[in-house]
């Protein structure tokens, strides 16, 4: 019997293709097929309650502009709207280095699976970070490696690097325990990350 529901495969079936086409590094193809190959291990769904923040209502749809993406990644725009209603969205806990004021009020992250994820698991983290206009996240880092997949306008730095701008369908590789933000501009951001967490 399976235990993923077929919206959620859907979903993640596009994203195995969206991040694996889009990645430019060795490093994050590996990290990708890593993942995905982890994933084909379906744990329990969370019987959580879904949470919408204020921020999602106000900036989500323009934010995954389904106009402004090419096929390839619309279908992924398209598959996890279809899972949205059931994502708790919520903020970020911890440290807030060098976020800007804007920034708890302006943000919003989704776990789809992963801790507190629709599919809650450890291994593998994939979920999608939603900022308003002009808002700095603050400066992150975390044990898992990272590849980001981007959807919208916005900035990305890594260590005291300068900020760049990946683009609709942009993709990086955040190495283990590498700092690491994201900022928008006049335009919201959104972008979904993958982390592959080695097992204990
Ligand atoms: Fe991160």
């Amino acid at each position: 019997m399976s235990l993923r529901p077929p919206l959620l495969q859907t979903f993640l079936s596009q994203a195995e293709n969206a991040f694996g086409r889009c990645a430019t590094s060795d490093a994050s193809r590996r990290s990708i097929s890593s993942a995905f190959k982890a994933l084909d291990a379906e744990k329990q769904s969370s019987e959580r309650d879904a949470a919408r923040l204020p921020v999602c209502d106000v900036w989500l749809s323009q934010a995954l502009d389904l106009q402004a993406l090419p096929d390839g990644l619309r279908i992924l725009a398209e598959a996890f709207l279809a899972i949205e209603p059931q994502v708790h969205w919520r903020t970020r806990s911890g440290d807030q280095a060098n976020a800007s004021a804007t920034f708890e009020a302006g943000h919003a992250n989704a776990m789809i699976v992963g801790p507190g994820g629709i599919e809650p698991r450890t291994d593998v983290w994939i979920g999608a970070s939603l900022l308003a206009p002009n808002v700095r996240y603050p400066d992150h880092t975390h044990p898992p490696e990272e590849t980001y997949l981007v959807f919208s306008a916005g900035e990305f730095s890594q260590n005291d690097g300068d900020w760049f701008a990946p683009g609709i369908g942009g993709s990086f590789y955040n190495p283990p325990g590498i700092l690491h933000a994201m900022r928008s501009g006049p335009a919201p951001l959104f972008a979904f990350w993958l982390l592959r967490a080695q097992e204990a």
